[in-house]
This record gives C-alpha cells, sequence and structure tokens, in this order.
C-alpha cells in the first residue's frame, strides 16, 4: 500500500443525508404547491440563473444532451413520486448498508404528521416508525431532522417563518415526535440551515415568494426561538438526547485581501457562520456541518476562483472545510459533518471531493478539533428544490425513466472502501496545491 494513511477514530459515523421532501415523494406541502406554480417559469429559464456561464472550462457543454433536456422539460420541477422513498426506503437503508454506512440522516415531514393544526395523523407517526427501526435494525444511527425546508400548509398560511407564533407550533411538533418516536433514536439535527434557508426564502426566488430582507430577519429570529423552544420540549420526553442542528457554513475568503473585503469577510463569517450558533448554543449537544463550498468576498459580489466547480456551478475548496471546522470548535461541541458533496452527473469529481474534505477534516482532528462523523449529502438523486431533479447529488443514480431504479455510481463504492477500513490513504500533499 503506498501512500499516507489516515485513520479515523473507531465509532466514526459514516453515512448520507437526505431530506423528506427530496426523496420521499408524495408530500402536500408549501414546496408541492409552490413547484406546481412555478415549474414552466423555471425550465424556461434552465441554466440561465445560474453560475456556471463564469466557468471557465465550459461547463455547460459537458452536459449530456439528457440533461440539456431535462433542465427544460417543466416536470422535472415537480417533486411528484421523488425517488418513492416513502414505500422504498428498505431498499434505500439496504444500499446503504451495503456501502458500509453506520449512520443515515432523514427528515421527518411535518406536514405528514400534522396536516392541520393540532391534528396528528397517527398512521404517519407509524409510519416513521417503521423507518426508523428499520435502520437500526441494519446498524444504521438515525439523524432525524425536524425541519427541512418544508411547512404545512395551515403554517404557509399564518404567515410561515415570519410570524413568531409560528415558533410555538413549531415546538407543540417537537414535543409530539420526541414524546411518540422519542425512543426510537438519539440525535436530533432539530432545524436543517434554518438561516440561510430564511434569507434565501424571502429573497423572492422560492417560497413564499416574497422579496424582503426585513421578512428574513424576522424569519432567523422565529427560526432561533422555535430551536430553543423545541430543544426544550424534547429533552422533557428524552433527557439523553444528542440535540444538534445542521447549520451551513461556507468558507469565506476576502478577495486580494483588500481591507475593506477583510471586513466583509469578518460580517460574512459572524453573521453567516456563527451568529446563529450562538443563540442557540445552550441548547446544542453538538454541531452539525453542512459543507459546501467557497465564497470569495469581494464588495458586492463574489469573485470565485472558479477551479474545480459542480455541474452547479459552486466552487469546490474542500481545503475550506479546515478553518470551518477550527472556527466552529471554539464552541467546544462534538461536531458532526451532517452534509457535503456536490451535483456531478458524470461521477468525475464526487471521489476526490469525498477524499479531499476528509483529508481536511482529519487535520483539523489533528489539532484537537472534535469530529465524530461525516455525512454525504446524498444517499440518492434527488429533487433539488428550484433546481428539479437534474442537479446529480446521489452516491446512488436514480434512474427516472426506468422506475426509479437505483444505480450505485462507482464513487458510492470508493467512499464505501473507507467507510469499511475507517483508513483514509492519500497519495502525497501535492494534490492539495491543485485547487488553491
Ligand atoms: C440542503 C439540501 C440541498 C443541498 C444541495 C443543502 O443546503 O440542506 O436540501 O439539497 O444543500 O443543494
Amino acid at each position: 500500500m503506498s501512500g499516507k494513511v489516515l485513520k479515523f477514530p473507531t465509532g466514526f459515523f459514516w453515512g448520507a443525508s437526505t431530506s423528506a421532501h427530496q426523496v420521499e415523494g408524495g408530500n402536500t406541502n408549501d414546496w408541492s404547491e409552490w413547484e406546481k406554480k412555478n415549474s414552466r417559469r423555471l425550465a424556461k429559464l434552465g441554466f440561465k440563473r445560474l453560475n456556471i456561464t463564469q466557468n471557465q472550462f465550459g461547463q455547460k457543454s459537458i452536459f449530456s444532451e439528457k440533461l440539456q433536456k431535462d433542465v427544460s422539460d417543466p416536470k422535472n420541477y415537480i417533486s411528484g413520486i421523488a425517488c418513492d422513498t416513502y414505500n422504498r426506503y428498505e431498499e434505500d437503508f439496504d444500499i446503504a448498508k451495503s456501502f458500509n454506512h453506520n449512520a443515515h440522516r432523514l427528515s421527518i415531514e411535518w406536514s405528514r404528521i400534522e396536516p392541520k393544526k393540532g391534528r396528528i395523523n397517527d398512521y404517519e407517526i407509524e409510519h416513521y416508525r417503521s423507518v426508523l427501526r428499520a435502520l437500526t435494525k441494519r446498524n444504521l444511527e438515525p439523524f432525524v431532522t425536524l425541519h427541512h425546508f418544508t411547512n404545512p400548509l395551515w403554517i404557509r398560511d399564518r404567515g410561515g417563518w415570519e410570524n413568531p407564533e409560528t415558533a410555538e407550533d413549531f415546538a407543540v411538533f417537537a414535543g409530539i415526535i420526541s414524546e411518540k418516536l422519542g425512543k426510537e433514536f438519539k440525535y436530533w439535527t432539530v432545524l436543517n440551515e434554518p438561516q440561510q434557508y430564511a434569507l434565501a426564502s424571502y429573497s423572492g426566488w422560492i417560497t413564499p415568494g416574497k422579496k424582503s430582507l426585513l421578512s428574513g430577519l424576522r424569519a432567523i429570529r422565529t427560526y432561533i426561538k422555535a430551536h430553543n423552544l423545541a430543544a426544550k420540549e424534547i429533552k422533557k420526553h428524552c433527557p439523553d438526547s444528542m440535540l444538534g442542528i445542521a447549520k451551513t457554513e461556507q468558507y469565506f475568503e476576502a478577495y486580494k485581501n483588500f481591507p475593506h473585503n477583510i471586513l466583509l469577510k469578518k460580517f460574512a463569517d459572524r453573521f453567516m457562520n456563527t451568529y446563529f450558533i450562538e443563540k442557540i448554543l445552550e441548547n446544542l449537544d453538538f454541531i452539525g456541518l453542512n459543507y459546501y463550498f467557497r465564497n470569495r468576498v469581494r464588495s458586492g459580489y463574489n469573485k470565485n476562483p472558479m477551479g474545480i466547480v459542480s455541474d452547479l456551478g459552486w466552487d469546490l475548496y474542500p481545503k475550506g472545510i479546515y478553518p470551518v471546522l477550527k472556527q466552529l470548535s471554539k464552541f467546544k461541541k462534538p461536531i458532526i459533518i451532517t452534509e457535503n458533496g456536490l451535483a456531478d452527473a458524470r461521477d468525475d469529481k464526487r471521489e476526490w471531493l469525498i477524499k479531499e474534505t476528509l483529508r481536511n477534516i482529519h487535520k483539523a482532528m489533528q489539532d484537537g478539533v472534535d469530529v465524530r462523523g461525516y455525512l454525504h449529502w446524498s444517499l440518492l438523486d434527488n429533487f433539488e428544490w428550484d433546481k428539479g431533479f437534474w442537479p446529480r447529488f446521489g452516491l446512488v443514480e436514480i434512474d427516472r425513466e426506468n422506475n426509479l431504479e437505483r444505480k450505485p455510481r462507482g464513487s458510492a463504492y470508493k467512499f464505501a472502501e473507507i467507510c469499511k477500513s475507517n483508513i483514509l490513504i492519500v497519495e502525497d500533499d501535492e494534490g492539495l496545491k491543485a485547487y488553491d
């Protein structure tokens, strides 16, 4: 065996993440309604609204004809049956198990459990009990998210997250889940990327379709309150639970180190990365980190080098996870990578991204940062929100023309080797220079 051997500790969590609306199929919530209204518009816009025009390598031309067709087909912007994981979860968990995963992250869909305020659907509670048991039966540690972007229609109609009362409603939902299902799992990623989502959803771009920074800031306040109230409810029923968040952290870099860019970077680091955590810290047992890309800030707009980019034009920079982890370590909580991945239909960068990210995680661990696991986004190609089905994030390809057949990608097996051995072998340090 040549190369440097990097060992991860015994008991390290290895797995993949998903979310209900993106894989289950058959949901009725604020997103499903928004999709129906917006699919034609999104298909028409196609590639135009993506970063990929910035790509110096003419990224668009590498897309297969099939993918280009998918981009302009309105039906690809409606989640519909998604991956049908609602019915096929056993098959999906068998696949995860065959990849040597020992953990799996999913979300419980609020609109299924409480389709109308105060009306609890026991059938769906039992469905999720079976799902969670199917995980533990396979020795896959469940990580459960309670809010991954979608809302029941009654929440939407009462003003969504702009309405501070949504925090109390959410805490009631958290109470129900902890009381009825709390014995089935230990790790909770209560909210997924709340701050990012609050700002995105009031950018006018996605549901609820309103453009207002003030509303976005109000929503952030509601999410903070929601986490803190929900945590109390959960701990009441499940005192031994491990409460976390899945929080996006970007690696911000100051363009050319100009003083005004340094200031901007400091602001971005504080407001986008650490602010939310500070506000919920006393109700956190661990921090879940979603890390995807670099953001080189330059007054007004980003100036990323775009060396190696994903199909979505994201500036992939696995090295950035190292400073992000160092930054998070000041909170003195265990950290679990709850998402990391890329849209890569040809599967020619995924193995590289996983390995380089793990190399940098390992480096942070050597410096004493307490990282306990790595969950890749995502297990399956799934419904990528306003981008529809065309971005392919899966370790497993979903063949949408062939009964949603699951077809593992080559990179999934490479990752599986690491999961099995707890060992990452890297050639040398040269690879690191290639994407500076
Ligand atoms: C979200 C996922 C999404 C992924 C890729 C994360 O921000 O939690 O729902 O699919 O990024 O865009």
